[in-house]
Formats: structure tokens, sequence, C-alpha cells
């Protein structure tokens, strides 16, 4: 593979030249593997850790999969990648779901491994209005979010469903929202992993 530009069409050789010199090579080279790669990972090789799975009947089921457990479901290349990151693995009956939430700063990605989620997005658009949309995730399909994503996600299906979700920087909260007159209303903060 050659470091040269020169075989690049003009405008991607520019916009090369203009991320290096933004960020540098180094961190280009060395970039960390993206959330949604992890969790990708993770649901593709959800064999791994599927016995885990558990059906609460009251609330849905949550479990911090510890570094070190994720990473033996993984290659072994991507033990620090992981130390980084939070693994949350969640399960949803029918009708169970989360309110409208934030991530408290965290970005991620999280992915369907069996059943169908139905995920509402809100955005604030700043004059006194949102902006919502839906989307219907299937087994295999994987969402990544930025660090203002704001989303309501319930088990819309007939069958329980399992996710797995993955955190950059580690989850530590999350704030509830309703969406009132003059757009999102922070209604609570729920500490990680005590709350839901
Ligand atoms: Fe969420």
């Amino acid at each position: 593979m050659t470091s040269s530009t020169a075989t690049l069409p003009a405008p991607a050789a520019a916009l090369l030249a203009t991320i290096t010199a933004t960020r540098g090579a180094d961190e280009i080279t060395t970039r960390r593997t993206s959330a949604a790669a992890l969790a990708a990972a993770l649901a593709a090789n959800a064999a791994a850790w599927t016995d885990l799975v558990e059906y609460r009947p009251q609330s849905r089921w949550t479990h911090l999969l510890e570094p070190a457990a994720a990473a033996a479901a993984l290659d072994p290349a991507l033990h620090d990648d992981l130390a980084a990151a939070q693994v949350w693995l969640l399960s949803w009956l029918p009708g169970q779901g989360t309110p409208l939430h934030d991530h408290g700063g965290s970005a991620g990605a999280f992915a369907v491994v069996q059943g169908t989620l139905a995920e509402l997005t809100v955005t604030d658009t700043g004059d006194g209005g949102v902006r919502d949309a839906e989307a219907r995730l299937t087994a295999g399909r994987v969402r990544p979010f930025g660090p203002h994503h704001v989303h309501q996600v319930t088990n819309t299906g007939a069958h329980p469903a399992i996710s797995v979700h993955v955190y950059t920087p580690r989850l530590t909260v999350m704030n509830t929202y309703r969406i009132g007159t003059r757009g999102l209303l922070r209604t609570g903060t729920e500490r990680a992993g005590v709350d839901w």
C-alpha cells in the first residue's frame, strides 16, 4: 500500500491532506476501534455471552460485561479498545422499554442481537420545537450515536429482544426527558446500573 496521495482523486487528496494537517498522521493511524465496530463484533460473537442473558418480567434486565469477558469473546487485539469502553447487555420482553434519555455525554453504539427494537430519536431544534424520527431495528442492525443523542428504545415486537451497548467514555449517568411545549425538558438524572 502506498502512502502517497498522488494516486488519489484531487478532492480526496486535498481532504486527506487537510485531515492530516489538522489531526496529525499518528492519530489517524492509531485511532481506536469505534464503538459501532465493537458492538457489531460482540453481536456477531453473541454465542460467547448469551448464556448470561436473563429475562425479568418486572423491568428490563441489564448486565455490565467486564472488559476481560468482552475481550474473551473477541479478538485479543481489541483488549485495549474494550478497556477504554463500557459494554452493557440488555434484554427486553415485549412492551419493555426506556424513558426518553441521553447518555450523560457518552457516545456509543448498540446492536440488536435478537428480536426487534423501536427507536424514537428526538432532537431539540433550538427554537422551542423538536424533531423526531422513528426507526425499526431488527437483529443485525447497529446504531451508532453521538454524545448528545436523545432517544427512547422499546421492544414493540411480539418476542423477547437482546441487544449489546458500547459506550465511550464509560457511561456514568443518563438524563431523562419529556417533550414539553418549548422543546425537550429534563425530568431527572439516573446513575448507570442503579436505576435501569
Ligand atoms: Fe440509550
